[in-house]
Formats: structure tokens, C-alpha cells, sequence
């Protein structure tokens, strides 16, 4: 049995009691105000603003009461949830400013800092300098012509005029790699590069100008001036009235071209069977011009207080040789040049020892740059 409802006393309804209101309100208030995270909001939102919030419930209950009571039990719920849910707004648009500022902190992106920490490789010293010294005969209207590097002995030594019993064919000088068979010539790497004229002539029609840079094999120890395996750039011209004046202007251009203008060259007497005459040419020391000779106040490490600096050996090509590679010897002549890679490497770049360039470590090359 219920008594009629016109007696209901709303505040008797204890949800609906203006002070458990302002109770349940400041409680998700409070609440809200602790809020340290977006997450946190969303629990709370969820527990004092949801389908099953205190005063969700609570407006459940409005029905219940007397019409009477209902407008002002029914504002009273209302403005604690407007007040509720203004604060979550706000708590909600504070708490999003900080994650973006935290965002923007914790995530920014140094754009200074590097963003390849890989190393990056160089070309080797020895590879540059080389195409450097051949583009430098390219530019005077030069060839380039190449050759095997493990050779037929043949070319290596018998079309340059290397009698069978010449001191460079021992084994002191040579990788022997095949004995010679039937008849067929023996394989060796090759010593110089100076195979590769007797292959051009044999190519190329004449007139012929060309460089062979490359590498060379022989049997010395690795030392500070030494290595087994080393590269030459070889230079050739066969043409009608080629004279030894052509071969030193042509060398004197490397030179400028290379170590500096004006510097002067020298040849001197020497012997190689596939030129005659022959001759070693030398560079004027480029550091100290000749000053450090005979002055030990001044002493000159590129030139070892010498003067000069030795590049390679060259000379007019004998006529056996131009003979062997089918040229006619009355009507053509030739000069050749064979100059080591890496002396012209440890001049141009003041490198000490050889080692250095064979050793493969990187920082050597790096220390070029990225030379492309
Ligand atoms: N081939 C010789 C050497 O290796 C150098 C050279 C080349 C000499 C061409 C004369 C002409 O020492």
C-alpha cells in the first residue's frame, strides 16, 4: 500500500537531495581537477557523466516525484551535469594542449643532426690519381688502351725485345703463372704495361697515340717504397717523324699539368730493350726547386734533398719492337713512357709509404675526399 505521490517530499528522495547533488557533483569535480591524463579523463568522464553515473541514476528518479517537484529536482540535476560536463570540456581541452606540447617535444625531429651515420666509402687515391693522369693525355688527344694483367710472356717480354736470358725473366722480377707448352707462349703477371704497346700497334691502325694505365705485378717484399703489386701509366705514340723532342714536350705537359707550371724535367741515359735510346726522366723537385741540394740547413723530404724527383723510364721505341708488332720502320718511329702510379700518388699527395695505399684501410681513402 502507497500513500499518493502529491505528498512526496522530494528532498526524501535521497539522490535527489539538493546537498547528495552538490555531494555528487564536487565528487566528480574533484575528480575531473585530478585527471592527469587524456586516459584518466576518459575513465572519469565515464564514471560521473556516463549512462551509469550517480547522477545519471539520479535523473532517473526525477520521474518518480510529484509533478510539482519535478521542475526544480530536474534543474538541479541538470545544472550539476551542464557543471559536470563544462569541466570535462575544459579539464579535456587542457589536458589535449599538454599531450601536444609533450608530443612536440618528445617527438621533434633535429633536423641539423646527420641522418646517414653509415660511412660512406671513397674511390682509393690510387684509382683517382690514375684517371687523373690519363685524362691529362686524353686531353691532348689521347687513346685509352688496355691489356690482361696476367700476360703472355710473349708480349711481356719477347715482342719487347727481352732476350730469353735477360735478368727481368728470373724469378727474382716475375710471377710466373704458366710455363710455356708446345710451342705456346708462358703466362706471367704482367711486370709493366708496356705489353699493352705491342698490343695497341697490333690493334690500331696507325698513326697511334694512346695511354695504358694499369696494374703490375713483381717479386718485391712490401715496404715503405715497395709493393708487389703497383700501377703504371703507360704513353705511346707511333706516327711518321716522331721525334725524342715530341716525347719531352708531351712529358713536360704531364708534368705542368700535374705537379705544377713551370716546373723543369731532366732525362737521363738509361737502358730498357724496347727503347733505344732510353732514358729515366726526373721531375724538378716541386717542394724545394733544387734549394735543399748541398744545403744541410734546408733539408727536403719529397726529393730526399736530391733536386729531383724520379717519375718513370721512357725512350724511342727500337725498331724491333715497332718490327714485331708488323710496323713499317721506314716510314714510322715512336716514343713510349711508362710512369709509376704511385710515386706520382706519394708526390702529388705527400703520402710516405707505400703501405699506406695497399693496406685497405679506409681512412686512408678517406682522407682524399670523395674524389669522383
Ligand atoms: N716498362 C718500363 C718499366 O717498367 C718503363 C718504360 C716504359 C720505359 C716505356 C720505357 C718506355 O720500368
Amino acid at each position: 500500500m502507497s500513500a499518493p505521490n502529491d505528498s512526496y517530499d522530494p528532498v526524501e528522495v535521497t539522490p535527489l537531495h539538493p546537498d547528495e547533488v552538490a555531494r555528487m557533483r564536487d565528487e566528480a569535480l574533484a575528480a575531473i581537477a585530478a585527471a592527469s591524463s587524456l586516459e584518466e579523463l576518459k575513465e572519469v568522464r565515464i564514471a560521473y557523466a556516463g549512462d551509469r553515473s550517480p547522477l545519471a541514476l539520479a535523473n532517473r528518479e526525477i520521474g518518480s516525484l510529484p509533478p510539482s517537484a519535478r521542475a526544480e529536482a530536474g534543474q538541479r540535476v541538470g545544472g550539476a551535469r551542464r557543471e559536470i560536463s563544462e569541466a570535462l570540456k575544459e579539464r579535456g581541452a587542457v589536458l589535449e594542449e599538454e599531450r601536444d606540447n609533450r608530443v612536440l617535444v618528445e617527438e621533434a625531429v633535429d633536423v641539423t643532426l646527420g641522418w646517414d651515420r653509415r660511412p660512406r666509402g671513397a674511390r682509393h687515391p690510387l684509382t683517382t690519381i690514375a684517371e687523373r693522369m690519363t685524362d691529362i693525355f686524353v686531353n691532348m688527344g689521347f687513346e685509352v688502351a688496355e691489356g690482361p694483367e696476367v700476360e703472355a710472356e710473349w708480349y711481356n717480354f719477347d715482342a719487347l725485345n727481352f732476350l730469353p736470358d735477360h735478368p727481368a725473366r728470373t724469378m727474382q722480377d716475375t710471377f710466373f703463372v704458366e710455363a710455356p707448352s708446345g710451342g705456346e707462349s708462358g703466362l706471367v703477371l704482367r711486370t709493366h704495361t708496356s705489353p699493352v704497346q705491342v698490343r695497341a700497334l697490333l690493334d690500331r691502325p696507325l698513326p697511334v697515340y694512346v695511354v695504358a694505365p694499369g696494374k703490375t705485378f713483381r717479386t718485391d717484399e712490401l715496404d715503405a717504397t715497395h709493393t708487389p703489386v703497383f700501377h703504371q701509366l703507360e704513353g705511346m705514340v707511333v706516327d711518321e717523324n716522331i721525334t725524342m723532342a715530341h716525347l719531352r714536350g708531351a712529358i713536360d705537359a704531364f708534368v705542368h699539368s700535374m705537379f705544377g707550371a713551370g716546373l723543369r724535367t731532366r732525362f737521363r741515359p738509361y737502358y730498357f730493350p724496347f727503347t733505344e735510346p732510353s732514358g729515366e726522366v726526373d721531375l724538378e723537385c716541386f717542394v724545394c726547386r733544387g734549394e735543399s741540394v748541398g744545403n744541410p740547413d734546408a733539408p727536403c723530404r719529397t726529393c730526399g734533398s736530391e733536386g729531383w724527383i724520379e717519375l718513370g723510364g721512357c725512350g724511342m721505341i727500337n725498331p724491333r719492337v715497332l718490327v714485331a708488332a708488323g710496323v713499317d720502320t721506314e716510314r714510322y718511329s715512336g716514343w713510349a713512357f711508362g710512369i709509376g702510379v704511385e710515386r706520382t700518388l706519394m708526390f702529388a699527395h705527400g703520402v710516405r709509404d707505400m703501405r699506406d695505399m695497399v693496406e685497405g684501410d679506409v681512412r686512408f681513402a678517406s682522407a682524399f675526399g670523395m674524389e669522383v
